[in-house]
């Protein structure tokens, strides 16, 4: 029996997972998506072409691995059509290597209106959604009225459709937004054909097979694990379980089965939407960040709040994960920076010091007590494992002894080579 791997974010998503899956997929049989949906925007970048997946499993562009998306995710078929479509032009074969499970939740054209009709009656307090209708559609699955994705075989599909929508339209009404349902809908069914075309499975049987055939199955984690509907920094949260117990209850893989935690972070830290970030940077230096790394959203393009590095919140994340191997990305983005600053303990309004994250981390006034290091101050280009620059082995080495977990990975650029693995 092999086991499954999992990979995640450690912070608040954009950590760079499609950019890892799609290096280490090569060793992978399998690799499956077990949460979230198109809110995700996961960037993979090879031979000069950036490629962005939001649905659709980073292990795609390789031959010989198996892409499963798995029952815990929410499709929206849409989207999953244009996807498919922008995928086109390189003959991928897709029919054969992309399989879907038929638990997995359906997003409807009415979920993506009510997370717009929702996020507006927030006003200031809006969570920054990616207005995918993720929220919405999780809330209908654990309200025991989703659609799912095996749903649109059934000859009484169009009904129970309809049944849910008027349910939506009620709503809608609420909030007095205005829609052409005819026009969506006609757009939706389309893309439900669409999606008939592909091979609609039982997931849970297939990747338990796999394991007992001794399959090697990477769970690839969408969003980031102070995303998490439990243990993020609610409600400024995604609506799904983006942590490795996640992976078990979104592919059907009971724990024992979980092998490998790889646990991505970025050397610095980035949120997008609302919601605390204590060691945000609202100066030239966040500034800076933002350029060097690029840092605009995937999906929506928003600019991406930057900041130093927060190791409470790391290791609050690593704790709740188990993590086995840190993977560290975006090392080049601190190349221009003299000294780099690391936050080790949070100071609260009480006068507490601590490096745990607070329940009341919403309201808390955080400030983060920092450590500061030399940086490298050079480009990482040509650099491998053997000779990296000392200031870059000393932050390396301070965060592997600080978390407590080897770090075996250390990405220095978007591109599948710029990889250095220790
Ligand atoms: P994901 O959602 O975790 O897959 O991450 P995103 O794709 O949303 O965001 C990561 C961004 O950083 C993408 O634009 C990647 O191409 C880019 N990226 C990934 N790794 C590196 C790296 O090591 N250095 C730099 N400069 N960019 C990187
Ligand atoms: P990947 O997989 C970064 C954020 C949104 C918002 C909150 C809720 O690319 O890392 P939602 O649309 O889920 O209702 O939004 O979560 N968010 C992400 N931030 N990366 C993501 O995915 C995200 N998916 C959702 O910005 O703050
Ligand atoms: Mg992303």
């Amino acid at each position: 029996m092999s086991k499954v791997d999992v990979l995640l974010g450690l912070q608040w998503g954009d950590e760079g997972k499609g950019k890892i899956v799609d290096v280490l997929a090569p060793k992978y049989d399998v690799v499956a998506r077990f949460q979230g949906g198109p809110n995700a925007g996961h960037t993979l970048e090879f031979d000069g072409i950036k490629h962005v997946l939001h649905q659709i499993p980073s292990g795609i562009f390789r031959e010989k691995t198996k892409n499963i998306i798995g029952n815990g995710v929410v499709l929206d078929p849409i989207i999953f059509k244009s996807e498919i479509e922008k995928l086109k032009k390189y003959n991928l074969n897709v029919h054969a290597n992309l399989f879907i499970s038929k638990k997995a939740t359906l997003i409807l054209p009415t979920h993506r209106l009510l997370d717009q009709a929702y996020e507006k009656a927030k006003g200031e307090n809006k969570i920054g959604s990616t207005l995918k209708g993720i929220g919405p559609t999780y809330q209908d699955k654990i309200g025991r009225q989703g659609l799912r994705v095996g749903d649109i075989l059934s000859d009484s599909f169009k009904e129970r459709l309809d049944k849910l929508t008027q349910i939506h339209f009620k709503i809608l009404k609420e909030h007095g937004l205005e829609f052409n349902w005819t026009e969506l809908e006609s757009q939706f069914l389309d893309a439900v054909e669409f999606l008939k075309g592909f091979r609609l499975i039982e997931s849970e049987y297939v990747l338990n097979q796999e394991l007992k055939a001794g399959s090697t199955i990477l769970a690839e984690g969408a969003q980031g694990a102070l995303l998490d509907i439990d243990f993020g920094s609610y409600p400024f949260v995604t609506s799904s379980s983006t942590v490795t117990a996640g992976a078990c209850t979104g592919l059907g893989v009971a724990p024992s089965h979980i092998g490998e935690v790889y646990g991505i972070f970025k050397a610095y830290s980035t949120r997008v939407g609302s919601g605390p970030f204590p060691t945000e940077l609202n100066d030239d230096q966040g500034e800076l960040m933002r350029k060097e790394g690029n840092e605009f959203g995937s999906t929506t393009g928003r600019p991406r709040r930057c900041g130093w590095i927060d190791l409470p919140s790391l290791k609050y994340s690593i704790m709740i994960n188990g993590v086995t191997q840190l993977l560290m990305m975006k090392a080049d983005v601190l190349n221009v920076f003299p000294i780099i600053k690391i936050c080790t303990h949070y100071k609260l309004s009480d006068g507490t010091v601590t490096d745990m994250v607070p329940y009341e981390v919403v309201k808390e006034k955080i400030i983060p007590i920092y450590k500061e290091m030399k940086g490298w101050n050079i480009s990482l280009k040509g650099f491998t494992k053997d000779n990296l620059p000392a200031a870059l082995n000393e932050y390396i080495k301070f965060l592997e002894t600080e978390l407590n977990v080897p770090i075996t990975l250390v990405s220095t650029g978007p591109d599948r080579t710029q990889t250095i693995l220790r």
